[in-house]
């Protein structure tokens, strides 16, 4: 737990409340949380996933790890503590657009289950739907994939620390959502997602 620093300072309410922002959008707000392997396919999914509820009309705002890390976190690296504070940060920016009504699409490989736990347990506090998804593939077809030449960089000594290799990835036992990208298509996990969320009461109109 990060210990807040600030003194004297207090929570200051406005009179637009969530639930009106969450009636002009005609939506409900919702973090999912994708969580997995690099490469195994939870920015692609969400990329899909933007465009399949744009066209339902409802908005949803993508937050994406290697995005992130050119920004806001550009001052953050791999290190444990690093990863932790990645994590920490976005569990607090998603929860920001949640409250805004989005459906927000955060893809971290977030692999420590501790700090998942904390993003949840953010949510909750607030009553904020949150929503954990294993994007699950196995190392060897992450590997296989390798979209960025990363796995064989780590391979090679050239990259230290990289998650499945020669840094820990701790898969959740119980995920809200599992989905298998070696043996889906990109049509299927996003059919499967729109489902869940129809499911679930998120793509209903909200008055
Ligand atoms: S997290 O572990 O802190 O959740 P995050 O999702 O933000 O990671 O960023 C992961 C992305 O950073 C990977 O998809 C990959 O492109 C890049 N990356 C660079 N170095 C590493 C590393 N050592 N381990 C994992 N990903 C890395």
């Amino acid at each position: 737990m990060v210990e807040q620093k600030a003194t004297n300072v207090h929570w200051h309410e406005g009179n637009v409340t969530h639930d009106h922002r969450q009636q002009l959008l005609g939506q409900k707000g919702v973090t999912l949380w994708f969580t997995g392997l690099s490469g195994s396919g939870k920015s692609t999914i969400a990329v899909a996933l933007e465009k399949a509820l744009m066209e339902r009309g409802k908005l949803a705002y993508r937050l994406d790890g290697d995005n992130i890390r050119m920004g806001i976190n550009k001052n953050l690296g791999f290190s444990a503590e690093d990863r932790t504070e990645n994590i920490r940060r976005i569990g607090e920016i998603s929860k920001l657009f949640v409250d805004a009504g989005l459906i927000v699409l955060s893809s971290f490989i977030s692999p420590y289950r501790s700090d998942r736990l904390q993003v949840r347990e953010l949510h909750e506090a607030s009553e904020f739907p949150f929503i954990e998804i294993f994007v699950d593939c196995p190392l060897a077809e992450a590997e296989s994939r390798d979209p960025k030449g990363l796995y064989k960089k780590a391979r090679a000594g050239e990259i230290k620390g990289f998650t499945g290799i020669d840094d820990p990835y701790e898969a959740p036992d119980k995920p809200d959502i599992h989905i298998n990208t070696a043996e889906m298509t990109l049509q299927e996990e996003v059919d499967l997602m729109i489902n869940e969320l129809i499911n679930r009461g998120f793509l209903l109109a909200y008055r």
